[in-house]
Formats: C-alpha cells, structure tokens, sequence
C-alpha cells in the first residue's frame, strides 16, 4: 500500500461550517491537511477527491484504478442510496474503507444502511476527523496481512479476524480485545496493528469482535461474546492450547481479565494494556461521560453482584499469569485501575507483573514500535 485516493461526497466541502455540532469545526482543506501528516506517518501518500456529484466521484474511482492501491470514501449521502458507488468500487477492484464523521448508527434510522459497506473492507464511522486516520490505518493492516474473517455467534458483531502462520501447527495465538468503552463506535481495528505486528513474529492471531453497547451487547452480553470467542478457538486443531495469550486494551481488557477467570482452560499469559479493572471506581470517577452506567445497566448500589462479576479487581484469580501495562499521563483510563488491581491480587496472595510507563498516555500501549510492546514480547511463552 503507498498511495491513497480520499474520496468525499456530497456536501463534505462544506465541513467547518455544515452543523458543526455533528461533523465539528474541521474544514475539509483542514482535513486534507491532516490526512497527508495521517498518511506520512503510515507511510502512505494521500490523493484527495471531493465532489458533490455521484458521476464525478464514480469517475475519479475509475481514473485512479491503476494509480492507487486503495481508497477510502466517506460518500457522505450518497452512502445510504448509491448502488452506482457500490458497483464502482467493486468494478475497479480497489480495496476500500468506508468512513463516517459523525455516529450514523445514533442518528436518524436510514443513515443506519450503508449501501456501499458490502464493497468494503471496513465501516469506521462517529470517531470524528480522526476516523479518516483509523481508516487509512485499517486500509493498511487488512491489506498487507489480510485476515481470514470467523463468525463465532448468530450475529455479525461476533466476528474474529484470524491471521494463520504457514504450516499445519499447532500454532501459538494471541487473542486480542479492542477497548473503546464498549462503545459501537470503536471496533478491533483499533488493536489490528498489534495483531498485525504478532502474526508477522510466527503467530496465529485472533483480533474479536464482541457486541458492544448499540450492537446489541452490554455486561454480561459483551463477556460472554468473549468466552465464546476463545471457547472457538481452543477447540481448533491448528491452536497450542498451552501457548494462548489474551491480549486486552482498556475496555477489552476487563473482558480479557474476566474471561481468563472463568475460562475452563486458562490462557498461559494475559496482557492487559491501560486496563479497566474495577468498574465501581470507574463509575464513581466518571470515566467517558459515565459510561459504566449504561454498560452495566445501573449504578453500583443497584447492581452489586453484576459489577462485582464484571470486575476484574474483585477476584484475582491466583494462579493466573498477568501482566499489566499503564501510563502514568493516561487521563482516560487513570493508573489506579492498575494499581489497586496489583495491590488487590497481593492480598489475594496473587503475582501480578505490572509496568507503568512515565508520561505515556491511553493509546501508547498500542504501540508495536514502543515500550509496552516490548514488554508484551518479552512475557509471551516461548
Ligand atoms: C456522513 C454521514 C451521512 O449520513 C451524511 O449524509 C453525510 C456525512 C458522515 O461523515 O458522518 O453527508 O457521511
């Protein structure tokens, strides 16, 4: 993947100043700014498109079919009715992500329906600008190491991406669970270059979707999601059942935490990357806009078994090998998420292997060229 075309539809000319309160103050030659540094750092050079005209935007895709290796299109409108969109991206063979600025499943109902998502690889939408960023960075990591895709449930939120080394194993994997406040809007292309960075060290990987709040989960939906996710997996031929890691950002890994507890067989090591541990803290200190409330479905004095299920900090199991990773500057999931969960396995007479990393924020530990990752690295069995 080097070069990029961005594709806007209808309308997006006039970010900046179109109901600011739903796309932001960002214009579309701000946008295009951003999308250059965005590309830069991903390596990738960017050509950016707008137009308000289906037939402009259907010309460009077919301009550029032997000048890009990909697309991403935020078709703005045209994105709920345009089967001449569709078709196009499809007829130019050209591997496309789907962007949305704003929260299309929150709005009204048919900006639900993407016409053109069949076409694509990925739907990034309600991230804001920055969604135009996941979606180059999602272009990149399905395209290079692209996945096998495993529906583990009756819904297409419970979906895994499975990357499988050469050979007919068994193979060691790292599972892996996206944070995102179990939000619909975040999905497991926020953890994807981890994965990326695993399988390309010999690994099979396993990146899981899990239904998240608007996607029909919720505690305990979203953990049990995640059981069954590894229940699939341990029950693979091609899977070492004694080299299975979990590895589980922020949201994910409460869920990573708490499915290792009650899995039937262990993993060998689980990884929690700025870790949600203990959920009545992190209802008390207002994480995300109190989002904890609609997860677990009432406050703490209403549902006191379910937050205790739900939080890792309330039974470390003893034998279970962790390892934890925080920053001190995250100011989304604090340090003491990590910290009263090493101090609660102590004196459950647990080992906890923690690391805090000075000034690092929420997103660093999702680094494969930074610390943390080494520190994964060095823990995972041989
Ligand atoms: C949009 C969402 C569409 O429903 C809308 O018609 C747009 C912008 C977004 O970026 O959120 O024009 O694609």
């Amino acid at each position: 993947m080097q070069r990029v075309l961005v594709l806007n539809g209808p309308n997006l000319n006039l970010l900046g100043t179109r109901e600011p309160e739903v796309y932001g103050a960002t214009t579309l030659a701000d946008l295009e700014r951003n999308l250059t540094a965005w590309g830069e750092r991903l390596g990738l050079e960017v050509a950016p498109f707008q137009s308000n005209h289906e037939g402009a935007l259907i010309d460009r895709l077919h301009d550029e079919r032997n000048g890009v290796d990909g697309v991403v299109i935020n078709a703005g409108a045209l994105t709920h009715t345009s089967y001449a969109l569709h078709d196009a991206i499809v007829a130019t063979s050209l591997p496309t992500v789907e962007v949305h600025i704003s929260n299309v499943m929150k709005r009204e109902a048919w900006r639900r329906h993407s016409v053109i998502a069949p076409a694509c690889l990925a739907s990034i939408y309600g991230r804001g600008i920055t969604g135009y960023r996941d979606a180059m960075r999602a272009l990149v990591n399905l395209t290079t190491a692209p996945p096998e895709p495993l529906i583990y449930g009756e819904t297409e939120h419970q979906v895994m991406d499975l990357r499988i080394p050469a050979g007919a194993g068994p193979h060691p994997v790292g599972i892996f669970l996206h944070g995102g406040f179990w939000r619909g809007e975040w999905g497991r292309d926020t953890i994807d270059t981890l994965a990326v960075a695993l399988y390309r060290r010999g690994w099979m990987t396993a990146n899981v979707e899990y239904r998240r709040l608007d996607t029909g989960g919720g505690w305990p939906i979203s953990g049990v999601d995640v059981l069954d996710a590894i229940e699939t997996l341990q029950a693979r031929s091609d899977v070492d059942p004694d080299r299975l890691v979990l590895v589980g950002h922020s949201a994910g890994a409460q869920l990573a935490l708490t499915a290792a507890a009650a899995a039937t067989t262990p993993p060998a090591l689980v990884v929690g990357l700025a870790p949600i541990t203990d959920l009545a803290a992190a209802h008390a200190e207002g994480l995300d806009g109190g989002i904890v409330e609609l997860y677990m479905d009432g406050a703490p004095e209403d549902r006191e078994a379910a937050y205790s299920a739900a939080s890792p900090i309330a039974s470390p199991s003893p034998s279970l090998h962790r390892l934890m990773i925080h920053g001190d500057a995250d100011t989304l999931v604090p340090a003491s998420q990590s910290r009263s969960y090493v101090t609660a396995a102590a004196a459950a007479g647990a080992e906890v292997e923690y690391v805090e990393l000075a000034g690092a924020g929420h997103f660093h530990v999702l680094d494969p060229g930074g610390e943390a990752w080494a520190h994964v690295l060095r823990a995972l069995p041989n």
